[in-house]
């Protein structure tokens, strides 16, 4: 039996902009995906265990199709003869990484149970390939996340640039669901409908996303959390202009600021899945997730920089 896990992710800052070049920089939650996979006698054997949003399987089941479509292909295997279960403490839903971490764990059980012996960069490479089943024309950050953990700066270009970059230690945040499955491709389309209509106004967004990427970095190195958690709300409101934020991520970013967190904001392909609240003092964490849960939605309560 082969073995593998990719783990959860959250953007802090960039979602969208990393799209078009723009640097981002995520990290790694400490929630994984696992799979298992296993030769059978037989065709094509698929069980999908994991915890997930109602709703977010039946809707992502045509891409997980063609993700695994993509995914076989790269590793140049016949999608046969074999049984892969997915399972794990991450939830699938959506702004968390879900599918990025189920084409990491998917490609490293099948490596182990093929005995390619894939390095973490060629399971990367075929976890992008799988990631087209979900967005079309992934920038790769989500992939990159999901293979390498860490807190990680990431630049699409060729090559993609990936660096680690180091907090001195883990800080605590709370991740909300809106409960609300989204579609990352009809998102990205979106943004990208919109910036070829209003060109000039897009422009001066994208400059400013790309600036904030570089003081988020500073933030980080430097330790400031004040700091990162005013460039997070900063990054929200950019979001907002490019309308990939709603009503429901909004509320539950005005009510974590409400309770203490240092900065919020949508996370991921937004139009639903998840916000997150920059909380470090474990009772701000308590005091913001007891207060969206109390308005009926789920959070996590996790850390960055493990
Ligand atoms: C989704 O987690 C992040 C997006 O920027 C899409 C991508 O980078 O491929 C919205």
């Amino acid at each position: 039996m082969g073995n593998g896990s990719g783990f959860g992710k959250v953007i802090l800052y960039n979602e969208h902009f990393v799209v078009y070049g723009v640097p981002a920089i995520v990290s790694a939650i400490n929630m994984r995906t696992t799979a298992h996979a296993q030769k059978v006698n037989g065709d094509f054997e698929f069980y999908d265990n994991r915890m997930a949003t109602p709703g977010y399987k039946d809707e992502k089941m045509v891409h997980q199709r063609d993700s695994l479509d993509y995914i076989f292909k790269s590793m140049g295997l016949k999608r046969t003869g074999v049984r892969i279960e997915l399972a794990g403490d991450l939830y699938a839903a959506s702004g968390v990484g879900a599918s990025a971490a189920s084409c990491v764990a998917i490609a490293r059980a099948l490596s182990e149970e093929y005995q390619l012996d894939y390095s973490d960069e060629e399971i990367n490479r075929v976890a992008y390939e799988g990631e087209k089943g979900y967005h079309g024309d992934p920038s790769g950050i989500d992939n990159t996340a999901a293979t390498y953990g860490g807190l990680i700066w990431f630049k699409k270009g060729s090559p993609n640039n990936i660096e680690r970059i180091n907090l001195v230690t883990p800080v605590n945040i709370v991740m909300g669901n809106t409960g609300a499955v989204a579609n990352t491709k009809a998102a990205v389309s979106g943004v990208q409908e919109r910036k070829e209509r209003f060109h000039e106004r897009y422009g001066k967004i994208f400059r400013s996303a790309e600036e904030l990427a570089y003081k988020g970095r500073e933030a980080i190195t430097s330790f400031d959390l004040k700091t990162m958690g005013s460039l997070m709300n900063e990054n929200h409101r950019l979001l907002q202009e490019i309308e990939v934020s709603n009503g429901d991520l909004d509320m539950l970013v005005d009510i974590a600021r409400d309770e203490g967190a240092i900065g919020a904001k949508m996370t991921g392909g937004g139009l639903g899945g998840y916000m997150v609240a920059l909380t470090p003092e474990k009772e701000v964490q308590e005091n913001v997730a007891k207060a969206i849960e109390g308005k009926g939605f789920e959070v996590l309560k996790t850390e960055i920089g493990i």
